[in-house]
């Protein structure tokens, strides 16, 4: 997907050292756990709190008379990033939230469809499973190899799930346990040809690897934006392409706002102004970096330990390695060792800070550098596995 040229070896540890300087690090262990929201870097935090401390003492004053244009502004900003319009975006609180905007406001009708995977986001499925008992609607399920052959072979697997009732296939462009990245242009165009929607949850991608909304071709596109772009905690983003606003039945609405307005789509009552102001920030501090940059050196950072892992008998990757398939996140398994334990083990032996996943109907270890991990983190990390696999 990289669209535009590195500037920043990936492999330059001292740029990168220079990079690690701007987070704050936590001591006394590798934290390679990034995969559950980002850390913000030292100028976004910085802004973050003088945000706050100005929401704090000028209250109504700020919000009546400043924050409706600084809003505007940061809504311009994720427009100009994202390739789309800013009337076609709305920033929530998180993925989750505009998932549940697009999925409880869609037009279903009894009878419908929709395609899932096993591999999607627990808590979209829920979401999915509960609109779809209120609503009588039918859910086929799609189970995604570990390592795919092709695109083609992920496409058919979609293909073959749709029925003539099907209305809405979700698709996760990359995958929360395993980050196995998904063709979602590719799957989206063949179901277009069947008059299929496409809903697009791409928490993970955005701003890990180098995309923008209309590369993937679908009309409904979530994100988070306190994952990797390093925005603080309670910012995310809805994309509807313009012509399909006016069909989604509001969750939070505002019937002051015309059909074809997305606004109408997002009245949240009083929220925090400071993460929404410092997405400003943190895109700033994106763009500083690079988004070909980041995404080459977070792809260097994982194909290292992978690569290292992929010659132990007894340590099984959970992820495919080629560049176009994964990026900073991926898993693995000890064969005859429960994921838990070798959490446990890596963080107790080594102080190295993992997470387990439930992944293909059994466990694994979810590995997440960052932009702040050095190659002698993953170093260690090669080192912790080869006495696992010993
Ligand atoms: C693929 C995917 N979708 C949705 C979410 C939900 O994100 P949030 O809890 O920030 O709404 C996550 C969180 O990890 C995710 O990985």
């Amino acid at each position: 997907m990289q669209t535009a040229a590195t500037t920043i070896d990936p492999a330059d540890e001292t740029a990168w050292a220079g990079i690690r300087s701007q987070f704050e690090v936590a001591d006394g262990f590798v934290n390679l756990e990034n995969g559950y929201f980002g850390t913000q870097a030292k100028p976004v935090l910085a802004a973050f709190e003088g945000y706050n401390r100005l929401v704090n003492a000028e209250t109504s004053h700020f919000y009546r008379r400043l924050y409706p244009e600084r809003h505007a502004d940061v809504l311009r900003r994720l427009a100009e990033f994202t390739g789309t319009s800013d009337g076609e975006l709305l920033i929530t609180r998180n993925t989750t939230e505009a998932m549940n905007i697009l999925i409880q406001g869609y037009p279903f009708t009894a009878g419908d469809r929709i395609v899932l995977g096993s591999h999607d986001y627990d808590s979209v499925v829920a979401t999915f499973e509960m609109v779809a008992a209120r609503k009588g609607l039918g859910i086929d399920r799609v189970r995604l190899p570990l390592h795919p052959d092709s695109d083609e072979e992920i496409v058919g697997l979609y293909e073959r799930a749709i029925t003539p009732r099907t209305r809405v296939l979700l698709l996760t462009h990359m995958i929360h346990t395993t980050g196995q990245i998904l063709p979602v242009a590719r799957i989206a165009a063949m179901a277009r040809g069947h008059g299929v929607d496409v809903m697009v949850d791409a928490a993970h991608s955005f701003a890990h690897i180098d995309w923008r909304f209309p590369d993937l071709g679908a009309d409904f596109v979530a994100v988070n934006l306190h994952k990797w772009l390093g925005a603080p905690l309670g910012v995310g983003l809805l994309h509807i392409r313009r012509e399909r606003i006016a069909e989604i039945a509001p969750l939070y609405g505002d019937v002051t706002f015309p059909a074809d307005d997305i606004r109408r789509l997002g009245h949240f009552g009083t929220t925090p102004a400071g993460p929404v102001l410092a997405i400003a920030d943190a895109l700033a501090f994106h763009h500083g970096v690079g988004s070909a940059n980041k995404e080459a050196r977070l792809r260097l950072l994982t194909r290292r330990w992978m690569e290292a892992a992929a010659g132990l008998d007894r340590i099984e990757l959970l992820t495919p390695q080629a560049p176009e398939r994964s990026c900073a996140i991926a898993a693995f398994r000890v064969t005859d060792m429960p994921a838990k334990a070798v959490v446990e083990h890596l963080f107790e032996r080594h102080r190295i800070f993992t997470v387990e996943r439930v992944i293909d109907g059994g466990t694994g270890v979810r590995v997440t550098p960052h932009l702040y991990t050095s190659l002698s983190d993953i170093d260690r990390l090669i080192g912790a596995l080869g006495d696992l696999a010993a």
